[in-house]
């Protein structure tokens, strides 16, 4: 990042694989393995992603995970040029083995240069076959530690709780093998909104990830065409927070409107700044979409 303050910040990750092969399974498998859980007293949300603590070595370290589907994560926020995730983990059922949005995933995870852990999810399963599974995945580069290469494969299910912290252990070593995980928490925050929506009595409701730096209540943020003042806070766990450093998701209430997944956010100096970036974005989008439809026509005049 080029700045001196770098601190060390938890890895970001996805969770991608084939319809059925067991992500939300796993994904609430994880959270529920979370050692801090219940600790807060909160009303657990769903709020589009959440923050695991692992005992690693000793020593509690975080794990954020991104709670929407990994296609539409990568697809949406890769058309607008965010880079949202860290680490993918590519769930593959033992039993079927590598399918079509398998390979499909690797391919965006590999594209956007994304370290991938493999959980082989289902072993409880009879025809359970991870063997095979480190066999196909070898084909598309993915070639197992027990195979010489550098990917870390963990034999999981997510039914039975199996293997769950083995998977996060194999996460925060490919994280710290592969990534420089830092960022600066002292400056204004800079980040990527998740998802968002309208609530009726709470207005906009949106998910975000602060990437670096720390976002606090008060401050003024754009994010997309959305723009306001950081009203209030939320955890995961329902919890109220003052602020929120990087790597850490929060939902934000108080902005003008809904951000869309992917969409970059940003503290200004004040709520007129705010609204007037917002503006220009919003004009932008306008021609953008006008020059496509014009574009459109005059492909078709050739017809
Ligand atoms: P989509 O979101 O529809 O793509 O599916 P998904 O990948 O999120 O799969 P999901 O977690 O919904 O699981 C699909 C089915 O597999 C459900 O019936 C799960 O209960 C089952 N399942 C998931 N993990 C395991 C596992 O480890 N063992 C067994 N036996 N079944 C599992
Ligand atoms: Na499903
Ligand atoms: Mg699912």
């Amino acid at each position: 990042e080029g700045d001196e303050d770098l601190e060390a910040r938890p890895p970001v990750v996805t969770v991608m694989g084939h319809v059925d092969h067991g992500k939300t399974r796993l994904l609430d498998a994880i959270r529920k393995s979370d050692v801090m859980a219940g600790e807060h007293g909160g009303i657990t949300q769903h709020i589009g992603a959440y923050q695991v603590t692992h005992t690693h070595e000793d020593i509690d370290r975080k794990i954020t995970f991104i709670d929407t589907p990994g296609h539409e994560a990568f697809t949406a926020m890769r058309a607008r040029g965010a880079k949202v995730t860290d680490i993918a983990i590519l769930v593959v059922a033992a039993d079927d083995g590598v399918m079509p949005q398998t390979v499909e995933a690797l391919n965006h995870a590999q594209a956007a240069n994304v370290p991938i852990v493999v959980a082989v999810n289902k072993i409880d399963k009879e025809g359970a076959n991870p063997e095979k599974v480190r066999g196909q995945l070898t084909e598309y580069g993915l070639v197992p530690e027990e195979y010489g290469g550098d990917t870390m494969f963990v034999e999981v299910s997510a039914r039975q709780n199996l293997n769950i912290d083995e998977l996060l252990e194999a996460v925060l070593l490919t994280a710290d093998a592969a990534l420089d995980m830092r960022a600066n928490p002292n400056k204004d925050a800079r980040g990527i909104a998740i998802e968002a929506n309208l609530d009726k009595g709470r207005g906009s409701v949106a998910t975000v990830l602060v990437q670096s730096g720390t976002l606090r209540v008060g401050d003024t943020i754009v994010a997309g065409t959305a723009h306001g003042r950081v009203r209030a806070m939320f955890d995961d766990d329902g919890s109220v927070l003052t602020e929120a450093g990087p790597s850490r998701p929060v939902q934000v209430l108080g902005l003008s409107n809904v951000p869309r997944a992917g969409d970059t956010f940003f503290v200004t100096a004040d709520e007129r700044t705010a609204r007037q970036i917002a503006e220009k974005r919003e004009a932008a989008d306008r021609n953008a979409a006008l020059a496509k439809r014009r574009k459109r026509i005059s492909l078709e005049d050739f017809d």
